[in-house]
């Protein structure tokens, strides 16, 4: 593997190259930061190549369906599906995983049955649970976090079993940076033969995704958290289980016939893709994958690896630092939520706002996973292989400066 020079990389992201004074931006799990080429691809795609998708016969309409689809072959190749009609683009993650809890989990989901989430998922992978649940009486149940902030497995054969009809979990934990074994979960549910869907928002795009090496049903992501553009994301499927979902959205495209009484659905994957696609966020999707794939996701993954190492140590030799989650190496991606004693996250964070430090406060959308760690709210610094060592340098600046500010030391 030939080494890749990250330093020069972030000439690639105008937001960054650009920025007097300079931008430290650790705040990649909320989204991040765009290269040119897919800005550029972007803006070519509505200049030159822009027509409706699936809806025309002249060139530029066929053209642009070709680009749509070359989009999905693209996509679909960086994670390994078996075949391209098994992803279906979505608005988002969050729309991915709603459509499967409204057109799979709500079509197959008895009185008494149970689903699966951990107590460290996003509300987007939580809430479509809930409430799928409480409209079929059916149990939320929860695999529990230890105090290391990694999935508590132990009684894993013993919680899983013939009631339970889906897990859903993450692979990359948005607070902590834990790394779930996905593997050894589906190894647990396959006994059952309960589905599982992977939340892949964090871990997409920093470290190798292969859906068929992980043998699970359903993953999801969004561009955005990939370097692409926001409002597209994706759903991977199994042909049997996408086979086995109702489509969350009704309309243009997705049809074979519309009768008075009664209709019937286009194939996978277009059934699930209603409305006028978003062809610019598909062209732009597989400029990020094109661009990701280049540099090389193992190479992103170890230089993601070596900044947390530095970081975890940067931040640990601050007496009042707390940080949450594993330790670094293998169980942890680029994400550190910490807390600074007696100080609250929220003033940590506009501290570091106005030196240029941009970090996120709050409860990351991980409720139950607060009160998990008995906090209302964490500050939160996340990497990506375009942030450096002078990024976490000025995060430690930040966090001299609010302990003083506050009379902390
Ligand atoms: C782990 C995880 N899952 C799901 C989501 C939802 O992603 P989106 O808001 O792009 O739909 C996020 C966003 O922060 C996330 O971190």
């Amino acid at each position: 593997m030939a080494a890749v020079d990250f330093e020069a990389l972030r000439d690639d992201f105008p937001n960054l190259a650009d920025g007097q004074p300079p931008l430290h931006y650790l705040d990649s799990a909320a989204s991040t930061q765009k290269p040119a080429c897919v800005i550029e691809s972007i803006r070519h795609c509505y200049a030159h190549e822009y027509g409706p998708v699936h809806r025309g016969l002249y060139p530029l309409a066929e053209n642009a369906s070709e680009n749509y689809e070359a989009a999905r072959r693209t996509l679909a190749r960086f994670i390994n599906a078996g075949t391209t009609d098994q992803v279906v683009f979505t608005r988002s993650a969050t729309e991915a995983i709603n459509l499967v809890a409204s057109g799979w989990a709500a079509t197959h989901l008895q009185s008494g049955d149970e689903i699966w989430v951990s107590q460290m998922e996003h509300h987007s992978n939580f809430l479509p649970w809930q409430r799928v649940c409480n409209q079929r009486d059916a149990r939320l149940r929860i695999i529990p976090v230890d105090d290391r902030g990694r999935l508590d497995l132990e009684n894993a054969p013993e919680l899983f079993g013939p009631r339970s009809r889906l897990i859903a979990i993450s692979q990359m934990s948005n607070v902590l940076g834990t790394i779930n074994p996905v593997r050894e979960v589906v190894e647990h549910a396959r006994r059952h033969d309960i589905p599982v869907l992977v939340d892949a928002a964090q871990s997409v795009g920093h470290m190798p995704v292969d859906v068929q090496e992980l043998d699970c049903d359903f993953l999801v992501a969004s561009a955005h958290k990939m370097c692409g553009p926001t409002g597209i994301g994706f759903l991977y499927g199994t042909s049997a289980r996408l086979r086995e979902t109702e489509p969350l959205l009704l309309g243009g495209g997705m049809v074979d016939e519309v009768g008075i009484d009664h209709s019937s659905w286009a194939e996978i994957p277009a059934r699930f893709e209603a409305g006028s696609p978003n062809l610019a966020g598909a062209v732009g999707l597989a400029t990020a994958v094109d661009y990701l794939s280049t540099i090389g996701l193992k190479a992103i993954e170890q230089r993601v690896r070596d900044l947390t190492d530095y970081a975890y140590q940067t931040l640990e030799a601050f007496d009042e630092v707390l940080l949450y989650g594993p330790e670094t190496g293998n169980e942890r991606g680029g994400i550190l939520s910490f807390n600074i004693e007696g100080i609250h996250p929220h003033d940590v964070a506009q501290v570091a706002g106005e030196q240029g430090v941009a970090i996120r406060a709050g409860h990351h959308c991980c409720q139950p996973l607060m009160q998990r760690l008995g906090v209302s709210s964490t500050a939160r610094a996340s990497l990506n292989f375009y942030n450096n060592e002078q990024d976490i340098s000025a995060l430690a600046d930040v966090i001299n400066e609010t302990v003083k500010l506050f009379g902390k030391r």
